[in-house]
């Protein structure tokens, strides 16, 4: 029987061992990677790729380059999440047919002004976000937003840098949308950081402008898996409300 979120929320825990002998059905695992695609994304641009990992050679290969920790080891299969702030171009095509199936096809004075916010927004303002050059431009429109700033509100993720964080949150957020889909069918996880992620990108042949966001291990997990009680920090030291 499937959970509530409260019950997937507290049954979801970072599983280090895994039970051998408990299977996972990998199309289970591909519908929640399919799920996690529900999770909000930055401008929707969807910077991201799954790798499914269900082939015991690259995932033995792959938990080697997790250092062998327990969660990668015992794992039954993985999931890469992978960020793709080099595939801006095409994101944004795709957003811009997405609108423009929408609004129909026709010349920019006859669209709403909604509309022509939308076809403006992917068309003018994300290039102008997303383009860089040497990572200098970036610099510059960082400067020049800046001292915009000094006299009104203005976004100022304008770097190369400020742009890999964008597209590292969203992948994060579909990694997190994946776990809880996971936990929702009884299945467990285990996100990892502690990776070679240089390594991971060559075995999954990526291009040199990809970049890693977590590996998540996949599996049922072994009682022993649960390291021990949950730890968060008191509530109220980090909940402000203003
Ligand atoms: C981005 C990220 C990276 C993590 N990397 C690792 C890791 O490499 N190895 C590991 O055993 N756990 C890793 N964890 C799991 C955390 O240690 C775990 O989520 C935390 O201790 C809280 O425990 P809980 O998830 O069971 O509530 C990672 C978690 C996150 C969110």
């Amino acid at each position: 029987m499937s959970k509530t979120f409260e019950e997937a929320l507290h049954y979801r825990r970072a599983i280090r061992s895994y039970d051998p002998e408990k299977p996972i059905d990998s199309a289970i695992v591909k519908k929640c990677i399919e799920q996690s695609t529900l999770a909000p994304s930055s401008s929707n641009m969807q910077l991201y790729e799954f790798h499914h990992i269900i082939s015991k050679e690259t995932n033995k290969k792959l938990a080697e380059y997790c250092f062998d920790q327990g969660a990668a080891k015992t794992a039954q299969e993985m999931v890469v999440f992978v960020v793709r702030k080099d595939l801006w171009k095409r994101r944004v095509q795709s957003n811009l047919q997405f609108v423009k199936n929408i609004f129909g096809e026709k010349p920019m004075t006859e669209y709403s002004k909604r509309e022509k916010f939308a076809i403006n927004y992917y068309q003018k303002l994300i290039p102008l976000t997303y383009f860089d050059f040497l990572g200098i431009l970036g610099y510059v429109k960082y400067a020049i937003y800046w001292m915009i700033g000094l006299f009104r509100p203005i976004y100022r993720e304008a770097r190369s840098k400020d742009i890999r964080v964008v597209a590292h949150k969203s992948t994060a957020l579909a990694a997190q949308t994946f776990m809880l889909g996971m936990a929702v069918e009884g299945y467990d996880t285990c996100p990892m950081e502690g990776i070679d992620s240089l390594r991971i990108k060559k075995l999954l042949n990526l291009p040199s402008g990809a970049e890693i966001n977590m590996v998540i291990s996949c599996g049922i997990r072994k009682p022993e898996g649960v390291t021990g009680p949950r730890f968060r920090i008191p509530f109220d030291e980090v909940y402000k409300q203003w």
